[in-house]
């Protein structure tokens, strides 16, 4: 046991998990603005705070995102999840939005490109959506990604864009 006191603030993020290394680059807290449209509704402007984090003993990612109206900072839409990366390079991903949906998603990640690519296996609990696409990208030191869902009235395409940076 460390004698009272003995602890200091750690001066560097906790190292990762090996399964969660190539990942790293989605660690942390995230702050930003979005753009919502769709063929079937008025386009809308958002906020949105994410937050990956993560254990070193764990092979998984914690992820959360909330979102509020850009005018009023009225909560909108929330999610959280976890990501598991596997060493070859695919990512199992599963997500629960405040909506009820739920989601679980397969894709694949490229470390030095710092790329995610996520296309849904399963959307549980729906009325409308069929299908959801997930892209995100970390360039600059900003995250950025693409939301695209089909539902039973249209086909594949985008519902959701942000810019995000790290806070
Ligand atoms: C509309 C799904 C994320 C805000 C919709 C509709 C669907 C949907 C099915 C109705 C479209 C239609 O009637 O044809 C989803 C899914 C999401 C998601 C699957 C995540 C993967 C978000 C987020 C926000 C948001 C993050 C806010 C930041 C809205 C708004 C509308 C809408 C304002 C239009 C008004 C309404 O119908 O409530 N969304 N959404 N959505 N969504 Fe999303």
């Amino acid at each position: 046991m460390e004698a009272a006191g003995a602890a200091s603030p750690p001066t560097e993020p906790p190292p990762t998990h090996p399964a969660v290394a190539p990942l790293a680059f989605l660690l942390g807290k995230w702050r930003g603005e979005g753009e919502g449209s769709f063929p079937t509704i008025s386009s809308f402007r958002y906020g949105e705070e994410l937050l990956f984090s993560h254990h070193p003993s764990k092979p998984v990612i914690s992820y959360t995102q909330k979102t509020w109206k850009a005018a009023s900072g009225e909560p909108m839409h929330a999610e959280s999840g976890y990501w598991r990366p596997r060493p070859d390079g695919s990512v199992d991903v599963v997500i629960a939005q405040s909506t009820g949906l739920a989601e679980v998603q397969k894709g694949s990640y490229d470390a030095e490109k710092k790329t995610v690519t996520l296309q849904s296996e399963l959307v549980g609990n729906a009325s409308k959506v069929k299908q959801i696409t997930r892209t995100f990208q970390v360039a600059d030191g900003e995250l950025s990604y693409v939301v695209q869902m089909a539902t039973i009235t249209t086909s594949l395409q985008p519902h959701l864009r942000a810019l995000l940076k790290r806070i």
